[in-house]
C-alpha cells in the first residue's frame, strides 16, 4: 500500500501554500513513482465553520490511523471572538494532545541566498543547519500545582511547577539520538541542573539512554543559558540540540532569527513509534496563518514545502528525495526568486505563491 497522508490545510494562508505542496506530492507520484494515499480534512476555523467545532471526531480517529499528517495554518481574526473551547488553535492543540506528540523538531537552516537576512554576519550563519528538539506535552506548562493565589495578607501568588518523569526525558532523549544517527551523531542536551532539580533529572536521564542505547552518538550537555549565547555566538557547534519545553519554546524561536523569514521554517511533531515503525507524525509551518495576506497570492509556500520534505525524511524514509526538494529550493533562491517576504531593502519584483510553486517544481 502507499504510505498515507491526511492533509489538514486549516485558515487563512494555510490552503494557499499548502496547494503548491500539493502540486509537489503528484509531482512525486507521477515522475518519482512515490505515490501517497493523500485524504484531506477541515481544521481550525473551517473546521468550526461547519461543525461547530475546530477539530471533528471523524478528523481526529483519521489522523490516529494515517503515516503523517500535514497541517497549514489555524486562526484568523473571525475566530478570536469565539470561546476558548473551540478557538482554532484547540484543534492543533487536540492533535498534538491526542497523537501524544512529545517531540518537536525544529530545524534551523541557513540557504546561503538568504544569508543576508540573518539578523546575525553571514560567515556566522551561512551553511547553518542545525535542529533543535524540545519536549512538548510536558514540563512547567503542564505540571501542577499551578494557579494564582491570594495571601491572608492579600498579597499574590503565582504557582507553576516544572514536573518531568523519568520516561518523559527517555523518549524526547532517543528522538533526539535517532534523529542524530541520520544527521551527523552529535546530540548536545541543554537544562540547568545546577539550579533545577528537575534539571538535574534531565542530565541524569539523557546519559543513561545515551550510555545504555547510543554510545555511538556523541552527547555534551551545557546549560540552557550558556546554549542561547552559544546559539547567537556560534551556532555551527551545534547538530542535534535536545531540551525541555520551556527552554526549547525560547530556543526554538531565537534559533528561528537565526535565519531570517517565518516563510522560511518548517516543524515536526513526532510521538512514539506506530506498529509499522513510523513515529506518530504531524509536520506543519512554524508561521500562522497570516490574515494580513491572506487571499492576495503573497504568501511564501517554502515552510510547507520544507515541512513536506521532512515528512519524506523523517515518515517515509526518502530521505535522499527530501534532499532533492531542498536543493530545488536553494536553486530557485539562488536564482533571486523571491516572495514579497524575502525581498531585502534594494527591492525587485516578489513572485506570488504560485509562482514560487511552480519554480521549484521546474
Ligand atoms: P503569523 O505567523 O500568521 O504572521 C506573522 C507575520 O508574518 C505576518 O505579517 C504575516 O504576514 C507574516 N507571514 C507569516 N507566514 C508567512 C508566509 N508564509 N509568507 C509570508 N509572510 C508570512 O502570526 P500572527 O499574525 O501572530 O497570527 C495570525 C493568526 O495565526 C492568529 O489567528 C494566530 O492565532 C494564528 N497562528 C496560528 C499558528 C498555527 O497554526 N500553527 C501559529 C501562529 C499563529
Ligand atoms: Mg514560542
Amino acid at each position: 500500500a502507499n504510505p498515507s497522508l491526511l492533509i489538514l490545510a486549516g485558515d487563512g494562508i494555510g490552503p494557499e501554500v499548502m496547494a503548491e505542496v500539493k502540486k509537489i506530492i503528484s509531482w512525486y507520484g507521477d515522475k518519482r513513482g512515490l505515490a501517497f494515499d493523500v485524504s484531506e480534512d477541515l481544521v481550525g476555523g473551517a473546521a468550526y465553520d461547519v461543525h461547530g467545532v475546530p477539530l471533528a471526531d471523524a478528523t481526529m480517529a483519521k489522523a490516529q490511523e494515517v503515516d503523517a499528517v500535514l497541517l497549514g495554518a489555524v486562526g484568523g481574526p473571525k475566530y478570536d471572538v469565539l470561546d476558548f473551547s473551540v478557538k482554532p488553535e484547540r484543534g492543533l492543540l487536540r492533535l498534538r494532545k491526542e497523537m501524544d506528540l512529545y517531540a518537536n523538531l525544529r530545524p534551523a537552516q541557513c540557504f546561503d541566498a538568504l544569508a543576508d537576512f540573518s539578523s546575525l554576519k553571514k560567515d556566522v550563519v551561512a551553511g547553518l543547519d542545525i535542529m533543535i528538539v524540545r519536549e512538548l506535552t510536558s514540563g512547567v506548562y503542564f505540571g501542577t500545582p499551578r494557579g494564582i493565589t491570594t495571601q491572608p495578607d492579600g498579597s499574590r501568588v503565582g504557582i507553576n511547577t516544572q514536573v518531568y518523569t523519568t520516561e518523559e526525558i527517555r523518549r524526547v532523549a532517543r528522538s533526539a539520538f535517532e534523529l542524530a544517527r541520520r544527521r551527523n551523531n552529535k546530540v548536545c542536551s541543554m537544562e540547568k541542573a545546577n539550579v533545577m532539580e528537575s534539571g538535574i533529572l534531565w542530565r541524569e536521564e539523557v546519559q543513561w539512554v545515551h550510555d545504555n542505547e547510543y554510545p555511538d552518538v556523541e552527547l555534551s550537555h551545557m546549560y540552557a543559558d550558556n546554549g542561547a549565547m552559544q546559539l547567537v555566538r556560534r551556532p555551527k557547534q551545534f547538530d542535534v540540540i535536545v531540551t525541555d519545553n520551556l527552554f526549547g519554546d525560547v530556543l526554538s524561536d531565537c534559533a528561528a532569527m537565526l535565519t531570517g523569514s517565518l516563510g522560511m521554517l518548517p516543524s515536526a511533531s513526532l510521538g512514539a513509534p506506530m506498529a509499522n515503525g513510523r513515529p506518530k507524525a504531524m509536520y506543519e509551518p512554524v508561521h500562522g496563518s497570516a490574515p494580513d495576506i491572506a487571499g492576495q497570492g503573497k504568501a511564501n509556500p517554502i515552510a510547507c514545502i520544507l515541512s513536506f520534505a521532512m515528512a519524506l525524511r523523517y515518515s517515509f524514509d526518502q530521505g535522499d528525495e527530501a534532499t532533492r526538494l531542498e536543493k530545488a529550493i536553494e536553486t530557485v533562491l539562488a536564482d533571486g526568486v523571491r516572495t514579497a517576504d524575502l525581498m531585502g531593502p534594494e527591492g525587485g519584483q516578489p513572485v506570488s505563491t504560485t509562482e514560487m510553486g511552480d519554480k521549484i517544481l521546474a
